[in-house]
């Protein structure tokens, strides 16, 4: 049984408030594509059917294949019923939702679409009361996003506001935010001459999940974890996503983006700062976000000669995953055959503050690995004196061979919950020790249903609670520091060997099979402190 706790800590007050948007149209630009289908629908319906939507909104669908009303309706809801985990459909629910859902063909590039849209929001708004509450999500190919943006601006429908107004007219933009650094200034500039940055929400997924939520409640709402959260008792800190999939319809992008790109530059640099940041004064949106980002700032910077000996990337060949035939990346629809795009990243970080100075950032992230685990272990330092580690016993060995036998593991996905990793004695006539773990586990504790990222998200940009968001600062901070990985890898291929001594051997491509644990240089580069990624 769980017991619910009552916080009295001023810190954590805006935890237990529950709001409702008022009443809102939101266009999502890209209706036709496959987020919208799997993600966005069906999360604005679960939410209408755990009523947490307004009684009064509506939802204009904007692309460019010619639908009507009725046929975006009758898709949306196989969508529903097709994508919606955990979603309990009921057909006369659907029906009364579905009556606020409107589509609009047209041509995002093009200045015409604009003003009919104007006018039709203007004509929709009356009839749902949302009275130019206007929320504009852009789900497109990222190409997209300034002309959408110019168009609002000139047809009227965005209006910059002060920072002290309410942030309506606002806009959703989902990731990529730029695809390095000077495309994400350049994308922001365009965005900060048309709308405030309190009326920008850029969504990263993970920020959404409610694992990711916990990592600052496990931290800053309990007192026994925080006192040892530093160098003087951390060895150091591993983080792992791993997927089973590979890029499946995705090529065309993923040859562009990668791994590295992809996956570390926003959510597992969202992860490392949730691990790492100071606590907040607040949970106000931005003094959360401040400290996420004064995290990142102190993350060292790399040297771009040596970029081999703190990066290595990897690309899957042919083999088997869950007992399944895979093919080689390179064999992959919409992929160059002799692509050097990486589907395996793996970085140790640094950061520079007091509290971290010394504690190795080991993170790795890839495609048609072994298993579909994400998840951050947070290694303990052994016990300063060794007394169990001359003792002739094979248990005992194994375990304090690790650097140290407490591991504290948040896991992410998909096997929700918290690990704590443990020595004890195993009952008997002699001392032999046994690592055990103290499990928490989401499902066992507060059942199946676990609001979706999307759920969360949505929810937030309507209220207008930018918390979960990434606000412009940490995206900047985040594509700088890449910047010197992203040049190298453009530059050098991976079977070229760089000049420096530590320097990694990570190619040629593929040099990973899949259904494995990635290339053996990630092996070699957390061996480099002497230690090996946690067996999954
Ligand atoms: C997306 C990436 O942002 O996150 C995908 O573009 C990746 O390549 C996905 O598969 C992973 O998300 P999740 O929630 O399944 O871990």
């Amino acid at each position: 049984m769980v017991e619910s706790i009552t916080i009295e800590n001023p810190l954590l007050e805006g935890l237990q408030e529950e709001k409702k948007p008022e009443s809102f149209s939101m266009v999502i630009f890209g209706a036709h594509g496959d987020l919208t289908k799997r993600k966005l629908i069906p999360a604005l319906y679960a939410l209408y059917l755990r009523n947490h939507l307004p009684e009064n909104f509506a939802v204009v669908g904007s692309s460019r294949t010619e639908m009507t009303d009725e046929q975006f309706r009758a898709t949306m809801k196989d969508s529903v019923i097709r994508y919606g985990e955990d979603i309990d459909f009921k057909e006369e629910c659907w029906e009364r939702f579905a009556k606020s859902l409107y589509y609009r063909p047209g041509n995002a590039k093009e200045a015409s679409y604009y003003s009919s849209l104007d006018e039709d929001l203007k004509e929709i708004g009356k009839r749902h009361g949302s009275d130019s509450r206007n929320i504009f999500y852009l789900s497109t190919p990222p190409s997209l996003y300034l002309p959408i943006i110019e168009n609002l601006n000139s047809s009227g429908l965005a209006v910059k506001r002060r920072s002290d107004e309410p942030a309506w007219p606002r806009v959703v933009v989902e990731k990529p935010f730029g695809h390095d650094l000077k495309s994400a200034l350049a994308l922001d500039e365009k965005i900060h001459a048309v709308l405030n940055e309190h009326q920008v929400y850029r969504i990263d997924h993970y920020l959404g999940k409610e694992t990711v939520q916990n990592i600052m409640c496990f931290r800053f709402a309990n007192s026994i974890f925080e006192p040892l959260w530093n160098n003087n008792y951390i060895d150091h800190v591993q983080i792992t996503n791993a997927e089973t999939l590979g890029v499946e319809e995705r090529g065309a992008y993923y040859e562009e983006a990668g791994a590295l790109k992809d996956m570390i530059q926003n959510h597992l640099m969202q992860l490392v700062a949730l691990v790492a940041m100071e606590p907040p004064n607040s949970l106000s949106a931005e003094a959360t976000r401040d400290e996420r980002t004064k995290v990142l700032k102190a993350v060292r910077r790399f040297d771009p000669d040596r970029v081999d000996s703190y990066a290595v990337r990897g690309q899957y060949g042919a083999g088997y995953v869950l007992g399944n035939e895979a093919i080689r990346y390179r064999d992959e629809d919409k992929v160059a055959s002799d692509s050097n795009t990486e589907t395996f990243a793996a970085l140790k970080l640094e950061i520079d503050n007091w509290r971290w100075a010394g504690v190795p950032f080991y993170i790795r992230s890839g495609k048609r690995l072994e298993k579909r685990i994400t998840e951050i272990a947070v290694h303990f330092k052994a016990p300063p004196h060794k007394l169990f580690s001359n003792m002739a016993n094979t248990g005992l060995r194994s375990i304090m061979a690790d650097s140290s036998p407490n591991v504290l593991v948040m896991k992410i996905q998909p096997d929700q919950g918290i690990s704590l990793k443990f020595a004890t004695k195993q009952p008997g006539p002699t001392t032999q020790l046994r690592a055990l773990t103290m499990d928490f586990k989401y499902g066992t504790a507060f059942g199946d249903h676990t609001p979706s990222a999307y759920e969360r998200l949505i929810l937030d940009s309507l209220i207008g609670d930018p918390s979960l968001f990434a606000r412009s600062d940490f995206v900047e901070t985040s594509w700088s520091l890449l910047t010197p990985v992203i040049e190298h890898w453009a530059a050098v291929s991976p079977e070229t060997k760089s000049g420096s001594d530590e320097s990694i051997v990570q190619g040629p491509f593929p040099n990973y099979e899949a259904g494995s644990w990635g290339p053996e240089a990630s092996n070699t580069l957390i061996g480099s402190t002497g230690h090996s990624w946690r067996v999954l």
